[in-house]
């Protein structure tokens, strides 16, 4: 029984072992083995077979054997890219039959035999030393591929004539050196996206490895695919003529829509010259990026008329130029009449007003030198919807809100991430088309909220220095969206100036406890983020936690970013799991509660009076906490009239009730062990005295006399008498001696008038009852014990009768 189940402890621990000192990870049902930039020579021996991701990135690989895979019967991704492969046998995966995602790039691979699992969708060739693009041939039942990525010295159109019949996504063609191109080539390729990467070369070579004319290249790639990028466009220095004449390559009749060129070093004219070979063809996108601009700037010539140009991006500008007219650069690109332009990260200071209507409905001019004088004044950019100028270094609201003021069609506005500030009097005024505003990351404090734009839906302030919203604020009556994030705020935020609000994010504030009743107040309010903030877990958290689980809405992050923080000994509890009595923060409940408290213990102790006698025991008890002083007193200093005594006690009982004082009271009282004795006429009384003498020894030498009280004893004459002599020794002695017993309940009226004592002993109550109760015999039998108890002289001088 146990065998099998440490055998599966073992292997799993074994398993967790072997998973974690290899950097695997489990995810869902995919186990993904990385072994990227681990220096291995060779394929680790023993992956688990469940492997789905093997990643041998970044090694120094060279030879792959089929029992490297054929375990892995599960694999779907193998990342082979940055190793040293030159040769490859693809029946290495023929066990592989999952495999979706083959990447083998940047290898040194020359040659491949065999065909690929026809399953794959990603198959990554690229960057490696093939010489012409031979293994295409193989390609054409690949039916799945979307990517493929190729590199070759000789491209030739027998080699690609197989791959007309896929329906590529991507194709990625480096060519570190092209040494002949056959024209026509690129045309077989069927594909929606077509990247060329030519070689990264310092500028001197480019020329020396080009063996061809690139304008051919260029040709037919203008007419391979809608989507376009050519990188590294820096080999064409010495032939300035090429981007003049890029006219001739790019025109209206190729079929690109998207042309991206990366990392392009380029004097000013010739960038100018491809930008208009670019404006008059079939482009409609049009992205330079990794830009490096040399030589002299001067102005321009273009031509904006007759484009289908629809969106101009330039990104990462690096200008090796230092002096030129700045006017001359900015009036290339705000006179173009496109609806979108995008600058970013070009170090622009300034941008000039259009001198015509613009048809400008997007601008993006993020990551900037920009100051707030742009577009100050300026009345042509009617059309503009969308304006970003994130990351520049504008500095005075009222400036930025005027720069709006003739943009009669702005509806969104994002100058996150600059060092924005408002002061009072500064003036405000704003486009009343304004619908969103990001001013986040800005440095603003919370007078900004005395200038904004009335009409704004979406506001973004969050990572500011905004404190508390001020009273008296201007009330934004469409505001939906409100972001507050990472601020200082401490509490939630006043809804009555933003009525329609219904979005609102707090998170990452100082807010220890949130008003309980924001919720009250802010009736459209359907999503909140009030995370990661200090909490302070005490009774007004209670309501907002409460507040929030009704509330229909959605409370983003809930609830593992909702964390108490203080107090010390809840830190880091999270809300849901904090929880408070309803008593300790209700007052009204807690009096309630302490009322009902008090109410159950006056009906407990009623019914312990009515039901269980407790009033009995009480003076039981009571009785015996007397007794015990008294004889603790008693022992510490014996008294001289201890001196006589023989006995503990004298009873005195009627016949009647004899059997039950030899069945009950003597046995319970001398309780066997010899330490009690008593005094009972039948067994000590000396034969030849009278009974009168007896009895008055008998009560003389015993330390108490116990009457057993009953209708019978009251009827006993003898009894008068020994009841007679122990009261009389009683008063003459000045010591309570005298214990009665209640046996039976005697009624006031059967007592006959001439036992006077009897009657005001009786009167007193000082008797103890004889319980009917079982239960409360060992009680009753405890305390008489205790009421005799008293340590006589030793046995052989006591016993003188
Ligand atoms: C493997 O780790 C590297 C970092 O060493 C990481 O870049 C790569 O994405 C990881 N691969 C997978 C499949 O997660
Ligand atoms: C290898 O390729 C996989 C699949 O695309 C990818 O997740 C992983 O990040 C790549 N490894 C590296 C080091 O880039
Ligand atoms: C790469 O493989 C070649 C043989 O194909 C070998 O000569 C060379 O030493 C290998 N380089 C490394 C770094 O392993
Ligand atoms: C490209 O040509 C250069 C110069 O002829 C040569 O040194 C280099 O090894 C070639 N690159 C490849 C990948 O064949
Ligand atoms: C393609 O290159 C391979 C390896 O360099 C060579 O064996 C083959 O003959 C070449 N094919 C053509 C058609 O040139
Ligand atoms: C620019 O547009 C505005 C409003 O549409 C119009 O009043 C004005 O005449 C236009 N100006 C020119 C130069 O077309
Ligand atoms: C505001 O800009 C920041 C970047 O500066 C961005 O992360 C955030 O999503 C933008 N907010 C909105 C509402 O678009």
């Amino acid at each position: 029984m146990g065998g099998p189940v440490i055998y599966i402890f073992i292997l799993c621990y074994a398993l967790s072992f072997a998973l974690c000192s290899n950097n695997q990870l489990f995810a869902a049902n995919e186990l993904t083995a990385n072994y990227s930039h681990k220096n291995l020579l060779n394929v680790p021996k023993s992956l688990p077979s469940l492997t789905t991701v093997l990643d041998l990135s970044y090694n120094e690989i060279s030879v792959l054997l089929t029992s490297d895979f054929s375990p892995l019967s599960k694999l779907k991704v193998l990342n082979i890219s940055h190793n040293n492969i030159s040769e490859l046998d693809t029946e290495v995966l023929k066990f592989n039959k999952d495999l979706e995602y083959l990447d083998l790039s940047r290898n040194h691979l020359w040659n491949i035999a065999g065909t690929f699992p026809e399953g794959l969708g990603h198959l990554d060739l690229s960057f490696n030393s093939f010489r012409n693009l031979s293994m295409c041939k193989e390609f054409g039942n690949m039916l799945q591929l979307q990517f493929l990525g190729l590199s070759a010295e000789e491209i030739t159109k027998f080699a690609l004539k197989e791959m007309g019949t896929l329906q590529l996504h991507t194709v990625v063609l480096t060519v570190e050196n092209l040494s002949s191109y056959e024209p026509g080539s690129l045309q077989m390729l069927n594909t929606e996206k077509l990247h060329i990467v030519l070689p990264m070369r310092h500028r001197e070579h480019y020329y020396t490895i080009m063996y061809t004319d690139p304008r051919v290249v260029m040709y037919d790639a203008f007419k391979t695919s809608k989507t376009l990028g050519l990188s590294n466009i820096l080999f064409l220095l010495n032939d300035p003529m090429f981007w003049r004449s890029f006219s001739g390559v790019v025109d209206k009749h190729s079929i690109v829509s998207t042309l991206i060129l990366d990392n392009v070093l380029l004097s000013w004219n010739d960038l100018v010259a491809v930008i208009q070979a670019v404006w008059h063809s079939s482009v409609e996108y049009f992205i330079v990026s990794e830009l490096f601009l040399w030589s002299f700037i001067q102005k321009a010539q273009f031509d904006y008329s007759n484009t289908l140009m629809k969106a101009f991006t330039v990104k990462h500008v690096h200008i090796e130029i230092f002096e030129f007219d700045q006017n001359d650069v900015y009036s290339l690109f705000s006179e173009m009449m496109i609806p979108r332009m995008t600058i970013n990260d070009a170090n622009i200071v300034f941008m000039l007003c259009p001198s015509k209507n613009s048809s400008f409905t997007y601008l993006d001019f993020s990551s900037n030198e920009l100051t707030d004088d742009i577009f100050q004044g300026c009345g042509t950019l009617l059309s503009l919807e969308t304006f970003v100028l994130q990351q520049n270094k504008l500095d005075k609201l009222s400036k930025v809100g005027a720069m709006t003021a003739q943009m009669k069609s702005l509806r969104n506005l994002d100058v996150s991430q600059n060092p924005i500030q408002y002061e009072d009097g500064d003036g405000c005024y704003w486009s009343e088309s304004i619908v969103t505003l990001n001013l986040s990351s800005a440095e603003v404090d919370e007078s900004v909220f005395k200038c904004l734009p009335v009409n704004v839906e979406t506001l973004d302030l969050h990572n500011n220095q905004i404190l508390t919203l001020p009273a008296g604020i201007t009330k934004l009556k469409v505001l939906k969206e409100l972001n507050l994030a990472s601020n200082r705020l401490t509490n939630l935020p006043d809804c009555s100036y933003f009525p329609s609000l219904a979005v609102l994010g707090v998170e990452m504030n100082t807010i220890q406890s949130p008003s309980s009743d924001f919720l009250q107040k802010c009736k459209n309010v359907r999503a909140i983020n009030a995370g990661n903030n200090p909490f302070q877990c005490d009774c007004d958290i209670r309501d907002f936690i409460s507040q929030e689980k009704q509330s229909a809405g959605d409370i983003t992050g809930w609830p593992e970013s909702y964390r108490c923080q203080y107090p010390e000994s809840v830190k880091g509890t999270q809300l849901k799991d904090f929880h408070l009595t309803e008593i300790s923060c209700n007052t009204s409940i807690l009096l309630v509660v302490i009322f009902i408290i008090i109410v159950a213990v006056v009906i407990s102790v009623f019914g312990l009076c009515k039901y269980l006698d407790l009033p009995w025991y009480l003076k039981m008890m009571w009785q015996w906490t007397k007794t015990k002083n008294r004889i603790n007193a008693t022992n510490r200093n014996p008294p001289a009239l201890h001196k006589n005594l023989v006995y503990h006690a004298f009873i005195s009982y009627s016949q009647h009730d004899a059997s039950w004082v030899k069945n009950d009271l003597i046995p319970n009282l001398e309780k066997g062990d010899g330490s009690i004795h008593i005094c009972q006429h039948e067994r000590n009384f000396v034969p030849g005295r009278s009974i009168i003498e007896n009895i008055i020894n008998c009560i003389e030498k015993s330390y108490k006399s116990i009457f057993v009280l009953s209708p019978n004893f009251i009827q006993s004459e003898w009894c008068h008498y020994e009841l007679y002599f122990a009261h009389h020794r009683l008063f003459t002695e000045n010591s309570d001696s005298l214990i009665l017993i209640l046996l039976e309940p005697i009624p006031q009226y059967l007592i006959p008038s001439k036992y006077y004592k009897l009657k005001a002993l009786m009167a007193k109550r000082t008797y103890l009852e004889w319980p009917k109760e079982k239960s409360k015999h060992g009680l009753f039998w405890a305390n008489l014990r205790a009421a005799i108890n008293i340590n006589l002289f030793p046995p052989e001088e006591i016993c003188i009768i």
